[in-house]
């Protein structure tokens, strides 16, 4: 399983999709599409559009104009995503967080994970992202990081490459730590810029990683910015990035 992060389908600077990039990065997962599944951030476009009453990522009733807002700039960047993968040969099929996903209090659960190996049955790589939904009282953002960690447990994914913007994990120092772990996660510099985070940054995805590992699914931090991070990472090679793993 692959996660790309907004800032990987994002051009530097702005909010529009990188097409260039993205086909480079379908080029890069085209030898696994037999068996493969990707989750795709949403960057900074839909991310403007949150409204500053978001606490503990939940929006309010009362901001329902807000959510509609997010909900269909989510959808775009998702549709953007589809036909650029689509159109550089990957054999995707993109499938809405509404279309696949159930939340009981607030919590993402009973993924339709039928519907998710039907496709992959199908050798069609599904194609998912983050959202809002519903979660009464009022609304709750779904970070693509959390949809990768419930959709690869339920499909037991051999492992997660998480290509984000940077070389991977860094420690108070700026160097990559090779190897996190709940034990050594005290030495990773978190930057102040996680806490701005409507999902956590790097904090957020750690947590997911970590969860992920202890249900046996290692992971693959790389900088899927840089050609070739990502298919070393999925063909199992040395690569620069950060493994996050139950023990190094
Ligand atoms: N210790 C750290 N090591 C690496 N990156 C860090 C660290 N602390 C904070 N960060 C920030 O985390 C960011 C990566 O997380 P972020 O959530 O922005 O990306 P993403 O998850 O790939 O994208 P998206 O959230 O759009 O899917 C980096 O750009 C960096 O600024
Ligand atoms: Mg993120």
């Amino acid at each position: 399983m692959v996660k790309i992060g907004g800032g990987v389908l994002q051009a530097p600077g702005g909010s529009d999709i990188d097409a260039e990039r993205l086909a480079r990065v379908a080029r890069e997962l085209q030898p696994h599409a037999a068996a493969l599944a990707v989750v795709h951030g949403v960057g900074a476009r839909p991310r403007r559009l949150l409204p500053s009453s978001v606490v503990n990522r939940r929006i309010p009733a009362s901001d329902l104009e807000a959510v509609e807002r997010v909900r269909e700039a989510v959808a775009q960047l998702h549709r953007e995503v589809l036909d650029a993968f689509v159109g550089s040969g990957l054999a995707a099929r993109g499938w809405t967080l509404d279309e696949w996903a159930v939340v009981r209090e607030g919590v993402l659960c009973g993924q339709r994970t039928a519907l998710l190996e039907q496709v992959l049955a199908h050798r069609r790589v599904p194609v998912l992202c983050g959202g809002v939904l519903g979660a009464a009282p009022g609304f709750r953002i779904v970070s693509s990081d959390e949809v990768v960690r419930c959709v690869a447990t339920a499909l037991r994914a051999r492992q997660v490459v998480w290509a984000t913007d940077v070389d991977g994990v860094l420690d108070a120092s700026g160097a990559v730590m090779p190897c996190v772990t709940r034990q050594n996660i005290q030495d990773v510099g978190i930057r102040a810029s996680d806490a701005r985070d409507a999902t956590g940054g790097m904090t957020g995805k750690l947590e997911n990683a970590l969860l992920l590992a202890e249900s046996g699914v290692p992971s693959c931090i790389v900088n899927g910015r840089v050609p070739g991070r990502i298919a070393a990472a999925l063909a199992g090679g040395r690569v620069v990035g950060s493994r996050v793993e139950e023990s190094c």
